[in-house]
């Protein structure tokens, strides 16, 4: 293969980087030349393994020809048609797959291009069912510490991960935080505490609190992700689902991580039988190949809305240029129909206590802290540096890269999700690289 030179680091001056330390990066930048499968190749033609499966939205592997082809296809086709008072089959085709996938009674998705974009949304969404019910009072969110809900000023303001928001003070007022559900005690817990359920009693504590009828929605990601995969106690998600019927609260799942598969079933609503009333998802929809995201709604909400504007005129006010894209339908409805074919929903249940057995084979080394994990993604946590909270974990990152492992790391614990056509040989290859890195520090 080609080996792409180094650009001068002159030549990585003018991208600002998302999430990244800009200067130490391009001082020593990891480039991705090619990827394929399970694989990355970086920019002196060296393999790694992918063990995030991208930002856990390669589900299906990288290199997907059907979804280039169809994008390609589509391309050629219709590149471009305005969502607004208009559309396309494809944004409609894809909206039937995807309620084909969701809990019942969901079948109405909005389209957007991100997950940050899909939480924006639901707060809109969420808003508007109020006020169309005439609920306008219902001013307050409850979200959760250690929450990650994109980056939009929205999702900004139902930070739970403090380095996300504290530099951004001016977020939406009257959010109100859960207390998060990790405990120590719980250390090396595989699967669902069985401890914990108690915590969602802090929702009832708010509606005493504040008065139940000022409370909007409730948001959550049922296994939360991007702090470190903390995995739901048992009984946790039945009783916020509880409270909220009992106080005519919204339950909003983001599903941005864990839909499409990755808990095993198409979404964690169905693997935890607990039926929310909107559903977030963007990451695995087009197998990471175009930027989408989609909001699902219970089918009242869609009623409630639109029935509470005059005939003949626009019920919700929202909407992107790229909304329900052209191409990226066609990668979306490419992606959907290999998970099928594939059986890859299926295949993520079968891998996951193999997966699962070779993550917590790392729990012997002494710098674990903590091993978490359920389906397909696993949280491995590291010891801090003392005093020196995610330098570790940076410095893991890193070297992972070079040993030949992509690992995406939050702080200092490494979020390991493979892809579903991952095989067995495969995650040894993840873990035995993270071993044989955590040994090297
Ligand atoms: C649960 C959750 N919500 C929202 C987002 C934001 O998605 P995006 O980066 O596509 O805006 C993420 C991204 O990691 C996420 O994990």
């Amino acid at each position: 293969m080609n080996v792409v030179k180094p650009l001068s680091n002159q030549a990585y001056e003018a991208q600002w980087m998302p999430f990244t330390a800009n200067r130490e990066f391009k001082a020593s930048p990891r480039l991705v030349q090619r990827s394929e499968g399970v694989r990355l190749w970086n920019q002196n033609g060296e393999p790694l393994i992918d063990g995030s499966s991208g930002l856990f939205n390669v589900a299906a592997g990288h290199g997907r020809k059907e979804i280039a082809e169809a994008v390609y296809r589509q391309m050629l086709e219709n590149d471009y048609t305005p969502p607004f008072q208009m559309g396309h089959p494809g944004a409609f085709a894809l909206a039937d797959k995807v309620a084909e996938l969701l809990p019942e009674p969901m079948n109405h998705v909005f389209f957007v291009n991100s997950g940050s974009e899909a939480i924006d949304t639901a707060l809109k969404m969420v808003m508007a069912y109020h006020r169309a019910r005439g609920e306008s009072q219902r001013l307050r969110f409850v979200s959760r510490e250690r929450a990650y809900h994109g980056v939009n000023m929205g999702g900004t303001s139902l930070a739970g991960m403090v380095r996300n928001r504290e530099t951004f003070p001016v977020v939406m007022p009257n959010v109100v935080m859960l207390r998060h559900t990790w405990d120590e005690a719980q250390a090396f817990t595989r699967g669902q505490p069985e401890t914990g359920a108690e915590l969602a009693d802090d929702l009832q504590r708010f509606c005493e609190a504040y008065g139940a009828g000022t409370i909007a929605a409730v948001f959550v990601e049922p296994i939360a992700g991007s702090t470190g995969v903390l995995v739901p106690p048992k009984g946790y998600l039945e009783r916020l689902r509880a409270i909220c019927d009992r106080h005519g609260i919204l339950l909003v799942f983001d599903e941005v991580i864990t839909g499409f598969g990755r808990t095993g079933k198409a979404f964690a609503a169905q693997t935890f039988g607990v039926t929310p009333d909107i559903i977030t998802m963007a990451k695995a929809i087009t197998n990471g190949a175009i930027p989408m995201g989609a909001v699902a709604a219970r089918d009242e909400i869609y009623e409630t809305i639109t029935g509470a504007a005059p005939e003949n005129a626009i019920e919700f006010f929202h909407g992107y240029t790229y909304s329900g894209h052209p191409a990226a339908c066609a990668a979306g409805l490419a992606t959907l129909e290999i998970y099928e074919r594939e059986g890859l929903f299926e295949k993520a249940a079968e891998l996951s206590p193999y997966f699962l057995d070779a993550i917590w084979s790392l729990k012997d080394l002494d710098v674990v802290r903590d091993l978490r994990g359920h389906g397909l993604i696993a949280g491995v946590e590291v010891h801090p540096e003392p005093g020196k909270p995610g330098l570790r974990g940076n410095e893991l990152q890193k070297r992972l890269f070079w040993n030949g492992c992509h690992v995406k790391w939050t702080g200092d614990t490494a979020i390991v999700a493979p892809s579903f056509v991952a095989t067995r040989a495969d995650v040894d290859e993840i873990v035995g690289c993270i071993r044989k890195t955590i040994e090297s520090v």
